[in-house]
């Protein structure tokens, strides 16, 4: 065992061949001790080393099933603390490059929902009662804890809906963080209309609304977005109907609601990989999520003649989920194999207790 960790500056100039076969050397000698998982955003070059992929939904699961000593995890910051809360204590999880974030989960903390908590109480007496706390799983841990503590709960994009419904059979009024977009297009298609939901503005007091807005409103939507989705617009998918008649569009459902809207079908990225797949050959899609995913499902659906055209004329990708790339990762398996842990995610377990709490209730609802 080595005394000191590796450094990633050993590795920053290391060639794609090289990296690639260090990296499969090092999987071969943590053998089942090991286990990688990778986001469907990731790059394609990382993306080949994950033993299990998946989206959020599916990569949660998949941590509380482990049963490897390592589990590291190839996506952002918030999907590595999910696979710490649930996993057992004497697992280890790891992030390959800590500076992989998530910029709609930092649009949310826990000082300004803790305020917005108090000035709800203000308005409505006693928030615990009228307003379950929803975060989406894109958010840090202690805003998990935040919805364990006040009977709230968290959901992805895949389960969105049931958790939706849970949260209004045990109060009239949900407050939904950080994500706008993922509570409206949820929420609007149970059947609430947009009049009875309101947007709060996190840098203003009181959410930027009046005390009847608040009083009135079903569903309090936090200001928050993801930058990657937002940039996909209606006019885009007109344009591809305008050219391609027959076509199909695919929305994320972090898109804005006019694009969900406009779009065939909306949903997570593993839905959108399986209705991509299901769909009937030749079938010409426009997709809207991250670029790397939608590279690989063309590729992958291709040679049915189908072709995933990216929803965004300008090339976007999520810049964080990229900062994961094979070096990071060769680095943390060198270590991993000299006897060392670099890039630990642990999040205290005064914060983990509740964000369990929170999360169990989401499997509940969402087996
Ligand atoms: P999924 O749950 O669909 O994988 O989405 C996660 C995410 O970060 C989308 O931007
Ligand atoms: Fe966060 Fe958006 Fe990246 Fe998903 S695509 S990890 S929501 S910044």
């Amino acid at each position: 065992m080595a005394a000191t960790a590796l450094a990633i500056q050993q590795f920053a100039r290391l060639d794609e061949a090289e990296t690639e076969a260090r990296i499969a050397a090092a999987k071969e000698r943590l053998g089942e001790r090991l286990v990688i998982l990778g986001h469907h955003y990731q790059r394609q070059e990382v993306f080949r080393h994950a033993d299990f992929s998946g989206d959020s939904l599916k990569l949660s699961r998949l941590a509380a099933q482990s049963q490897a000593e390592f589990i590291v995890f190839c996506g952002v910051h918030f999907m590595a603390e999910v696979a710490d809360i649930l996993s057992r204590p004497e697992q280890i999880a790891i992030l390959p490059d800590l500076s992989a974030g998530c910029s709609m989960a930092d649009m949310a903390n826990l000082a300004k929902v803790e305020r917005a908590w108090r000035e709800l109480n203000e308005v409505l007496g006693d928030a615990d009662q009228s307003v379950t706390p929803v975060t989406y799983i894109n958010s840090a841990a202690d805003l998990k804890a935040f919805c364990g503590r006040h009977g709230g709960i968290v959901c992805t994009s895949s389960n969105a809906r049931q958790v939706l419904d849970w949260s209004f059979s045990q109060r009239d009024k949900v407050l939904f963080f950080p994500d706008q977009h993922l509570g409206r297009n949820t929420a609007y298609r149970m059947g609430i209309p947009l009049e009875q939901m309101v947007t709060w503005d996190f840098m203003q007091s009181m959410g930027g609304l009046t005390a009847e807005q608040i009083r009135k409103a079903r569903v309090i939507l936090w200001k928050g977005f993801c930058s990657v989705h937002q940039m996909f617009q209606p006019r885009h998918i007109d344009a591809f109907r305008a050219k391609y008649p027959e076509g199909k569009v695919i929305a994320h459902p972090e898109c804005m609601f006019e694009v969900c809207e406009k779009s065939d079908y909306v949903g997570s990225t593993e839905f959108i990989i399986k209705t991509v797949a299901e769909s009937a050959p030749g079938t010409r899609w426009l997709v809207g999520t991250e670029l790397n995913l939608v590279n690989r499902l063309h590729e992958q659906n291709r040679h049915d003649g189908k072709h995933a055209h990216f929803m965004s004329p300008t090339i976007c990708m999520c810049s964080t989920m990229f900062r994961i790339d094979p070096q990071h990762l060769l680095w943390t398996l060198e270590n991993l194999v000299d006897g060392q842990v670099v890039n630990r995610i642990r999040v205290p377990e005064v914060h983990a207790a509740e964000a369990r709490s929170a999360l169990n209730r989401m499997f509940e609802v969402s087996p």
